[in-house]
């Protein structure tokens, strides 16, 4: 008679190293620790912040938080947060925000940021300036010695002769090596357009900015900018997730 099939054991799945998604995922869900019923939330855009997002709506619809507000800070975070059942709300109705979350494009070590990559800077920055507890969470790979070394420093400007305004912050940059260019939509010739109906011009540096924050001054006095990417003093906890664990640092 023919012997039966040996059983064969299904092998366990091979342990991987995370991936950058599971780390943005380990640090959201750290910050959504800090979360309690009855408090207004700041919800952050990017793909790290939709983990958080993500994360608060579980728990509201299995109870364990309640009376939840929710200000999105964009309105692909308005979708998402509205889809997941999260109450939502904005700064006009409740302008004190107990606690914000959100992702950074870099941090550096006093925990000054750069955000707008995802192009939500400014609605970011007026939520995110009204709260009691910012939150920033990141992968290691945001974390910077200097801000603006590693990729475009965004800043929302009004369309309106935006090549001019390009001009000047080229201008106010030129010792750092600056070049500034529009923001397209993908790889065609729209311009990318922010939820606030403007542009955003990136700048790409070659050397340190030096006085943060004189350079924001600077920027913030051109008139046809509306603002920009450089969140200064303005996060209280950062959580950073690596492959060796999570950090947590705090203001
Ligand atoms: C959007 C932002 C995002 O928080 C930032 O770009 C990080 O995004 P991600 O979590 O997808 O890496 O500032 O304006």
């Amino acid at each position: 008679p023919e012997k039966p099939m040996e059983k064969l054991q299904t092998p366990s799945p091979p342990s991987h190293a995370p991936t950058q998604d599971d780390l943005k995922k380990i640090a959201a869900f750290k910050a959504v620790e800090f979360v309690e019923s009855g408090m207004v939330l700041g919800l952050g855009t990017g793909s790290t912040a939709c983990h958080a997002v993500a994360r608060i709506a579980e728990l509201l619809n299995q109870g364990k938080l309640s009376n939840i507000v929710g200000i999105p800070t964009s309105k692909k975070t308005h979708e998402q947060a509205l889809r997941l059942g999260i109450p939502l709300s904005d700064l006009d109705h409740h302008p004190a925000v107990d606690l914000a979350i959100d992702g950074a494009d870099e941090v550096d070590p006093h925990l000054n940021l750069v955000k707008g990559r995802g192009g939500s800077l400014l609605r970011e920055k007026m939520i995110e300036m009204a709260c009691k507890k910012f939150v920033v969470v990141v992968d290691e790979s945001k974390v910077v010695e200097n801000l603006g070394m590693s990729g475009a420093m965004p800043v929302e400007v009004v369309p309106f002769c935006w090549k001019y305004t390009a001009e000047m912050l080229r201008g106010l940059f030129q010792r750092s090596g600056c070049v500034a260019k529009l923001r397209f939509l993908g790889d065609g010739e729209e311009p990318f357009v922010t939820d606030n109906s403007n542009y955003i011009v990136d700048l790409y540096l070659e050397k340190e900015i030096g006085d943060l924050n004189a350079a924001s001054d600077a920027m913030l006095r051109l008139p046809g900018v509306v603002e920009h990417g450089m969140f200064l003093d303005m996060a209280t906890t950062v959580i950073v997730a690596g492959s060796h664990g999570v950090s947590v640092k705090n203001k």
